[in-house]
Protein backbone atom coordinates (compact mmCIF):
# COMPACT_ATOMS: atom_id res chain seq x y z
CA UNK A 1 0.00 0.00 0.00
CA UNK A 2 1.43 3.44 -0.85
CA UNK A 3 3.00 5.49 2.55
CA UNK A 4 0.63 9.01 3.07
CA UNK A 5 2.74 12.09 1.64
CA UNK A 6 5.23 13.91 3.97
CA UNK A 7 4.42 17.10 5.84
CA UNK A 8 6.58 19.24 3.49
CA UNK A 9 8.97 20.85 5.84
CA UNK A 10 11.24 24.70 5.30
CA UNK A 11 13.52 25.15 8.34
CA UNK A 12 14.67 28.72 8.94
CA UNK A 13 18.17 28.91 10.88
CA UNK A 14 21.31 31.69 10.91
CA UNK A 15 24.03 29.51 12.63
CA UNK A 16 25.37 26.17 14.30
CA UNK A 17 22.03 23.93 13.06
CA UNK A 18 22.11 21.41 15.16
CA UNK A 19 18.29 21.26 16.04
CA UNK A 20 18.29 20.93 12.03
CA UNK A 21 20.35 18.33 12.53
CA UNK A 22 18.06 16.31 14.66
CA UNK A 23 15.31 17.31 12.46
CA UNK A 24 16.88 15.66 9.30
CA UNK A 25 18.24 12.50 11.10
CA UNK A 26 14.68 12.10 12.23
CA UNK A 27 13.11 12.76 8.60
CA UNK A 28 15.79 10.19 7.45
CA UNK A 29 13.81 6.99 9.09
CA UNK A 30 11.11 5.27 5.83
CA UNK A 31 8.10 6.05 8.57
CA UNK A 32 8.77 9.46 10.04
CA UNK A 33 5.74 11.54 8.55
CA UNK A 34 7.51 14.80 7.53
CA UNK A 35 10.42 15.39 4.95
CA UNK A 36 12.64 18.49 5.17
CA UNK A 37 12.25 20.41 1.39
CA UNK A 38 13.89 23.31 2.12
CA UNK A 39 16.58 25.30 4.06
CA UNK A 40 16.68 29.09 4.78
CA UNK A 41 19.37 30.84 5.93
CA UNK A 42 19.99 34.90 6.59
CA UNK A 43 23.46 34.07 7.40
CA UNK A 44 26.30 33.53 4.69
CA UNK A 45 28.29 30.70 5.65
CA UNK A 46 26.05 29.37 8.45
CA UNK A 47 27.20 25.58 9.35
CA UNK A 48 23.09 24.28 8.69
CA UNK A 49 23.71 25.50 5.17
CA UNK A 50 26.52 23.00 5.37
CA UNK A 51 24.22 20.60 6.99
CA UNK A 52 21.45 20.76 4.70
CA UNK A 53 23.92 19.92 1.70
CA UNK A 54 25.07 17.07 2.96
CA UNK A 55 21.72 15.49 3.32
CA UNK A 56 20.48 16.33 -0.11
CA UNK A 57 18.50 19.21 0.63
CA UNK A 58 17.93 22.28 -1.36
CA UNK A 59 18.88 25.33 0.67
CA UNK A 60 18.45 29.37 -0.33
CA UNK A 61 20.79 32.44 0.98
CA UNK A 62 18.48 35.11 1.96
CA UNK A 63 20.97 37.90 3.57
CA UNK A 64 18.46 40.60 5.09
CA UNK A 65 21.24 42.81 4.38
CA UNK A 66 20.10 42.54 0.99
CA UNK A 67 16.73 43.83 1.48
CA UNK A 68 15.32 47.28 1.55
CA UNK A 69 13.31 46.51 5.14
CA UNK A 70 11.75 43.48 7.24
CA UNK A 71 8.91 43.83 4.63
CA UNK A 72 10.82 42.93 1.74
CA UNK A 73 13.38 40.36 3.72
CA UNK A 74 10.34 38.41 4.82
CA UNK A 75 8.46 38.81 1.25
CA UNK A 76 11.84 36.88 -0.22
CA UNK A 77 11.66 33.98 2.47
CA UNK A 78 8.35 33.81 2.07
CA UNK A 79 8.66 33.22 -1.84
CA UNK A 80 11.33 30.49 -1.54
CA UNK A 81 8.85 28.73 0.90
CA UNK A 82 5.85 28.78 -1.07
CA UNK A 83 8.06 27.90 -4.53
CA UNK A 84 8.93 24.52 -2.59
CA UNK A 85 5.12 23.70 -1.52
CA UNK A 86 6.47 23.90 2.03
CA UNK A 87 3.30 23.19 4.44
CA UNK A 88 4.98 23.73 7.82
CA UNK A 89 7.92 26.05 8.69
CA UNK A 90 10.16 24.99 11.52
CA UNK A 91 12.37 27.82 13.19
CA UNK A 92 15.52 26.67 14.05
CA UNK A 93 17.97 28.98 15.62
CA UNK A 94 16.90 31.94 13.30
CA UNK A 95 18.13 34.76 14.80
CA UNK A 96 15.82 37.20 13.11
CA UNK A 97 12.19 38.65 13.68
CA UNK A 98 9.71 37.99 11.43
CA UNK A 99 7.16 40.93 11.09
CA UNK A 100 3.30 40.60 11.40
CA UNK A 101 2.35 40.03 8.35
CA UNK A 102 4.53 37.26 7.31
CA UNK A 103 3.61 35.59 11.08
CA UNK A 104 -0.25 36.38 10.06
CA UNK A 105 0.23 34.44 6.52
CA UNK A 106 1.72 31.32 8.55
CA UNK A 107 -0.44 31.37 11.30
CA UNK A 108 -0.80 27.65 12.51
CA UNK A 109 1.88 26.63 10.11
CA UNK A 110 4.88 28.47 12.20
CA UNK A 111 6.94 26.91 14.75
CA UNK A 112 9.74 27.53 16.61
CA UNK A 113 11.90 25.70 19.52
CA UNK A 114 12.67 28.06 22.38
CA UNK A 115 15.41 27.16 25.39
CA UNK A 116 13.30 27.63 27.88
CA UNK A 117 10.11 26.44 30.00
CA UNK A 118 8.01 28.71 28.18
CA UNK A 119 6.52 31.56 29.57
CA UNK A 120 9.71 31.71 31.85
CA UNK A 121 12.86 33.03 30.27
CA UNK A 122 11.73 35.00 27.01
CA UNK A 123 14.27 36.55 24.17
CA UNK A 124 17.92 36.28 24.55
CA UNK A 125 20.20 34.47 27.20
CA UNK A 126 17.81 32.41 28.60
CA UNK A 127 20.13 30.28 30.43
CA UNK A 128 21.60 33.10 32.03
CA UNK A 129 18.01 33.90 32.88
CA UNK A 130 17.43 30.95 34.16
CA UNK A 131 20.36 30.62 36.91
CA UNK A 132 19.74 34.50 37.60
CA UNK A 133 16.83 33.16 38.79
CA UNK A 134 18.21 30.25 41.03
CA UNK A 135 15.72 28.05 39.29
CA UNK A 136 16.38 24.45 39.71
CA UNK A 137 14.08 22.93 36.53
CA UNK A 138 14.95 24.80 33.22
CA UNK A 139 13.94 23.08 29.49
CA UNK A 140 13.00 24.26 26.38
CA UNK A 141 9.59 24.24 24.65
CA UNK A 142 8.26 24.15 20.70
CA UNK A 143 5.55 26.49 20.32
CA UNK A 144 3.49 28.06 17.33
CA UNK A 145 4.64 31.19 16.83
CA UNK A 146 2.17 34.15 16.89
CA UNK A 147 3.26 37.69 16.87
CA UNK A 148 4.19 37.94 20.27
CA UNK A 149 7.88 36.83 21.19
CA UNK A 150 7.76 33.58 22.55
CA UNK A 151 4.48 33.55 23.50
CA UNK A 152 2.43 30.87 20.92
CA UNK A 153 0.51 28.33 21.99
CA UNK A 154 2.87 25.33 23.68
CA UNK A 155 3.19 22.02 21.57
CA UNK A 156 6.04 20.11 23.78
CA UNK A 157 8.39 20.99 26.51
CA UNK A 158 11.22 19.14 27.74
CA UNK A 159 12.64 19.63 31.66
CA UNK A 160 16.49 19.39 32.16
CA UNK A 161 17.84 19.98 36.08
CA UNK A 162 19.78 22.92 37.14
CA UNK A 163 22.61 21.78 39.02
CA UNK A 164 24.46 23.43 42.17
CA UNK A 165 28.06 23.90 39.61
CA UNK A 166 25.76 25.04 36.03
CA UNK A 167 27.59 28.03 34.49
CA UNK A 168 25.88 29.06 31.59
CA UNK A 169 28.03 26.73 29.11
CA UNK A 170 26.75 23.67 30.95
CA UNK A 171 23.59 23.88 31.93
CA UNK A 172 23.04 25.19 27.66
CA UNK A 173 24.63 21.95 26.64
CA UNK A 174 22.16 19.81 28.61
CA UNK A 175 19.27 22.17 27.40
CA UNK A 176 20.59 21.66 23.97
CA UNK A 177 20.52 17.47 24.51
CA UNK A 178 16.69 17.87 25.54
CA UNK A 179 16.09 20.32 22.17
CA UNK A 180 17.49 17.45 20.29
CA UNK A 181 15.25 14.60 21.52
CA UNK A 182 11.98 17.23 21.43
CA UNK A 183 12.15 18.86 18.35
CA UNK A 184 11.60 15.82 16.43
CA UNK A 185 9.11 15.00 18.34
CA UNK A 186 7.01 17.81 18.44
CA UNK A 187 7.15 17.96 14.67
CA UNK A 188 6.23 14.10 14.67
CA UNK A 189 2.80 15.23 16.46
CA UNK A 190 1.90 17.88 13.84
CA UNK A 191 2.93 15.84 11.04
CA UNK A 192 0.87 12.96 12.38
CA UNK A 193 -2.00 14.90 13.21
CA UNK A 194 -1.80 14.14 16.84
CA UNK A 195 -1.25 17.88 17.38
CA UNK A 196 -2.20 20.79 15.65
CA UNK A 197 -2.88 24.93 16.28
CA UNK A 198 -6.53 25.21 17.05
CA UNK A 199 -7.26 28.75 18.02
CA UNK A 200 -4.69 31.61 18.11
CA UNK A 201 -4.05 30.63 22.00
CA UNK A 202 -4.39 27.05 21.71
CA UNK A 203 -2.90 23.67 20.55
CA UNK A 204 -5.66 20.68 19.90
CA UNK A 205 -4.52 17.34 20.73
CA UNK A 206 -5.85 14.46 18.81
CA UNK A 207 -5.65 10.46 20.31
CA UNK A 208 -2.70 8.98 18.10
CA UNK A 209 -4.08 7.20 15.06
C1 LIG B 1 18.91 26.67 20.16
O1 LIG B 1 19.23 26.70 21.53
C2 LIG B 1 17.48 27.12 19.95
O2 LIG B 1 16.62 26.75 20.98
C3 LIG B 1 17.62 28.61 19.91
O3 LIG B 1 18.83 28.85 19.23
C4 LIG B 1 19.69 27.73 19.39
C5 LIG B 1 20.03 27.25 18.01
O4 LIG B 1 20.99 26.23 18.01
N1 LIG B 1 16.46 29.22 19.31
P1 LIG B 1 21.24 25.39 16.69
O5 LIG B 1 21.56 26.40 15.58
O6 LIG B 1 20.02 24.61 16.38
O7 LIG B 1 22.43 24.54 17.00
Amino acid sequence: MARPAKLRVGVLISGRGSNLQALIDACAAPDFPAEIVLVVSNVAGAIGLQRAAAAGIATALIRHQDHSGRDAFDEAVDRQLRRADVALVCLAGFMRLLGAPMVARWHGHMINIHPSLLPCFIGLHSHAQALAAGVTLHGCTVHYVTPALDAGPIIAQAAVPVLPDDDEERLAARVLAAEHRLYPLALKLIASGTAQAATPESVLFNPAP
